[in-house]
């Protein structure tokens, strides 16, 4: 038999992570672990213990191990096919509540998630208010079914099914095909790829879809998809509809140029908690400007 110390001693793991994985198949809190340091573990517990440990000393994130993450006070679902929802991105949520709030009451709420990956910010849109229609848009069909099955196990029965549309679409383009008129949205959120071809960070992040983090074709700046939704969102926008994007640490000035270009008004950046300007946006272009779509290089 071994005991719960020397596991945690030889299981090469930093202590935080190992009480993790004992708390995920024990059930114990971590108060209780330390409590009792010489609970004898049983086979079968030994044995999935020691199989988490091995996929974290291999370097694959805590969240695809456990197979979730918390975004937003919501315990989400993540698999490899989808970005691991971030604290940072917690900001665009915020924000676009309060264009929710800015509204008149009791007027329509409709907000469009582009690259909705596990569905983070389309759900917790739709939780935090239920009259809200949420539009989730993904490329990937893989991601879609992890948001959608986000969706059912996060909202309450009656709004599961139909609280957020899920759309399958290279960016824009379902939308432009499949309605009669075009939907327009109080809201457009998103945290599309935007990390650089031969950023250093990269293969720390491999774990992750490739798509999620450079897009389908990588740029130089990163900034290629941001700069395509930028130029195409205004279709989409109420007049007095926001468009607001997570970008990179260093993107907000290019983003905000991108945004004044396109004509988009009140132009703005906002911190995360670390004090970076993470999220830039703007209101819709008034009058509209008429655009041919950019190649996404
Ligand atoms: C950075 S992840 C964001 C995921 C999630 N919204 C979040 O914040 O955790 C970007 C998402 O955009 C999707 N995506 C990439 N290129 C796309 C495209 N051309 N059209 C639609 N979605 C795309 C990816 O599949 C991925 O889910």
């Amino acid at each position: 038999m071994t005991r719960l110390s020397d596991w945690m001693q030889a299981s090469g793991l930093a202590r935080l992570d190992a009480q993790v994985l004992v708390g995920t198949v024990l059930g114990w809190s971590r108060a209780q672990q330390v409590a009792h340091p010489e609970q004898e573990l049983r086979d079968a517990d030994l044995a999935r213990l020691n199989a988490l440990a091995a996929r974290l000393r291999a370097g694959e994130p805590l969240a695809y191990v456990l197979g979730e993450r918390e975004f937003y006070g919501l315990t989400f679902r993540v698999t490899p096919d989808v970005l691991i929802p971030r604290p940072d991105t917690e900001l665009l949520v915020d924000l676009a509540l309060q264009t929710f709030d800015a509204l008149p009451p009791l007027s329509a709420r409709r907000a469009l998630d582009l690259g909705t990956g596990s569905g983070a910010i389309a759900v917790a849109l739709a939780h935090a208010r239920p009259v809200a229609q949420v539009w989730a848009l993904d490329a990937s069909a893989a991601a879609l079914a992890v948001a959608h099955a986000n969706a059912q196990r996060l909202l309450p029965a009656q709004r599961a099914g139909g609280a957020i549309r899920f759309v399958q679409s290279n960016w824009f383009s379902a939308l432009r095909e499949a309605e009669a008129a075009v939907p327009r949205f109080h809201c457009i959120v998103s945290n599309p790829p935007y990390i650089a071809q031969h950023d250093p960070h990269l293969p720390a992040l491999r774990h992750e879809p490739t798509l999620a983090l450079t897009g389908e074709r990588p740029s130089a700046d990163g900034l290629g998809d941001i700069r395509y939704i930028v130029t195409q969102a205004a279709d989409f926008l109420h007049d007095d509809g926001w468009l607001l994007v997570e970008h990179g640490y260093d993107q907000a000035d290019a983003v905000r140029s991108l945004l004044a270009a396109q004509g988009f008004r009140a132009v703005f950046s906002a911190r995360d908690l670390a004090g970076i300007e993470r999220v830039s946006g703007g209101l819709c272009p008034h009058p509209r400007a008429t655009q041919s779509a950019p190649k996404i290089v």
